[in-house]
C-alpha cells in the first residue's frame, strides 16, 4: 500500500539518496533539508511498506507554488506514486493564497509531462537550453486558480 505523509528532518537520508538515483544535478541534502523545515514550502514523501520510495516539493514564492522536485525509485515507478504525490502536494497547498502553481520540466521527459497533465497542468511556455547539462528546452506547466477580488 502506498501512503504519503508530510517529511520530517529525519527523512533527509532517503530524500537525498532518491534525488540523487533521479537526478543528474541533484539539490543538495542541506538545500533539501531547509526545505523541509521551511514554513513556506511543502515536501511530501510517499512510503510502500515502510520503505520511502519517492518525493515531492513545492515552494510557495508570493502567491505562486512552484513545483521543485518529483522523484520515485526506479524500482517504485508506474504504480502511481508520483500521482498521489502530486495530489497531496496539491491539496497541501491549499492553505496559502496562490494563484499558480507552475514547474518546469525536460521537453524529453515524457513521463512527467504526462503526470503534470494528468493532474491539470497545461504548457504555458518553454524556456530554451534552460537545463546546463544537455542544453534542454524546458516545458513551463501551470495550474491557474481563480483569485477572488474584493
Ligand atoms: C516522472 C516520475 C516522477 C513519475 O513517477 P511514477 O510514480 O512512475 O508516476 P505514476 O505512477 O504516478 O504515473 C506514471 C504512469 O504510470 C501509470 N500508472 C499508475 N498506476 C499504475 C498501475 N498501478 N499500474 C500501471 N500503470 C500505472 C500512470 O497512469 C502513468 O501512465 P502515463 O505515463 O501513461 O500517464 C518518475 O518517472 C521519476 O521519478 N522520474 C525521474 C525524475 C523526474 O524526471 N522527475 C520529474 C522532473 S520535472
Amino acid at each position: 500500500m502506498i501512503t504519503v505523509r508530510e517529511a520530517l528532518p529525519e527523512d533527509i537520508n532517503d530524500v537525498y539518496s532518491i534525488a540523487c538515483e533521479c537526478f543528474n544535478h541533484p539539490w543538495s541534502a542541506d538545500m533539501l533539508l531547509q526545505e523541509i523545515r521551511k514554513d513556506r514550502s511543502i515536501v511530501v514523501v510517499a512510503e510502500v511498506d515502510g520503505e520511502v520510495v519517492g518525493f515531492a516539493a513545492l515552494a510557495v514564492m508570493f502567491d505562486e507554488g512552484h513545483i521543485t522536485n518529483v522523484a520515485v525509485k526506479k524500482d517504485h515507478r508506474k504504480k502511481g506514486v508520483a500521482s498521489m504525490m502530486m495530489k497531496s502536494l496539491m491539496q497541501l497547498s491549499e492553505k496559502f493564497p496562490l494563484c499558480m502553481l507552475t514547474l518546469e520540466v525536460r521537453i524529453s521527459n515524457v513521463d512527467a509531462i504526462n503526470l503534470y497533465k494528468s493532474k491539470g497542468f497545461v504548457i504555458v511556455g518553454a524556456r530554451a537550453n534552460y537545463y546546463n547539462d544537455t542544453n534542454e528546452d524546458a516545458l513551463i506547466m501551470s495550474i491557474f486558480y481563480e483569485v477572488e477580488n474584493e
